[in-house]
C-alpha cells in the first residue's frame, strides 16, 4: 500500500456581521469572516491539503476569487469537487486520517468540536475518530484572523 501525506492552510480576516462557519458548522460569534466563498478555513485547508497530497494544485486554481459564480459560495462544494478530481487522478485512494488545527482567539470552540467533526468525516466518508481537530488562540496576536492548518494522510 502506498501512503501520501496532504498539508493545507487557509486564513481569513474577521470582521462584524459576517458568518462564521467551520467544517461546515454555524459558529455563534461577533465576528465572522471576510471571503469570497463562505470563508469556511477549515475545509480550504482540508481541501488544499486533499489537493496537495497528489500534487495538484490548489483550490485557487480550481474556484478562481475573481469568478463571480464562486462569491459566498457554500465551501462544501469546493471540497466535492476536489474529492472528485482525486477520484480522476487515483480511483482507489482512501484517507486514512486528518488532523486539523484551527487558531481562533474568540469564541472558545470545544462545544463544537464533536459537530465539527462529525460533518467533516460524513463529507469525507471517515468515522468521527479520523478527524482530529483542535483548537488554539495566538495568545492574543491575532484577534481579528482565524487559521486552519490540515494535514492528512491517504493510501493509494
Ligand atoms: O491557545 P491556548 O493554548 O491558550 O488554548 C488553550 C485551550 O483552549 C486549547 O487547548 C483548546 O482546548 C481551547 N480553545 C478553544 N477554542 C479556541 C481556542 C482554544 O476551545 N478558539
Ligand atoms: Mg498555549
Amino acid at each position: 500500500m502506498a501512503l501520501r501525506i496532504g498539508y493545507g492552510e487557509d486564513s481569513h480576516v474577521l470582521a462584524e456581521g459576517r458568518p462564521l462557519i467551520l467544517g461546515g458548522v454555524k459558529i455563534e460569534s461577533p465576528l465572522g469572516t471576510v471571503a469570497h466563498s463562505d470563508g469556511d478555513v477549515l475545509l480550504h485547508a482540508l481541501s488544499d491539503a486533499l489537493l496537495s497530497s497528489f500534487a495538484l494544485g490548489d483550490i485557487g486554481f480550481y474556484f478562481p476569487p475573481s469568478n463571480l459564480d464562486y462569491k459566498d459560495m457554500n465551501s462544501q462544494i469546493i471540497l466535492e469537487r476536489v474529492l472528485l478530481e482525486l477520484q480522476k487522478h487515483a480511483p482507489s485512494f482512501q484517507i486514512l486520517n486528518v488532523a486539523a488545527v484551527v487558531m481562533l482567539d474568540k469564541p472558545k470552540l470545544g462545544k463544537y468540536r464533536e459537530e465539527i467533526q462529525k460533518n467533516v468525516a460524513s463529507l469525507l466518508g471517515l468515522e468521527l475518530a479520523d478527524v482530529g481537530i483542535t483548537f488554539k488562540t495566538s495568545e492574543g496576536l491575532a484577534l481579528q484572523h482565524i487559521q486552519a492548518r490540515v494535514t492528512l494522510l491517504l493510501s493509494v
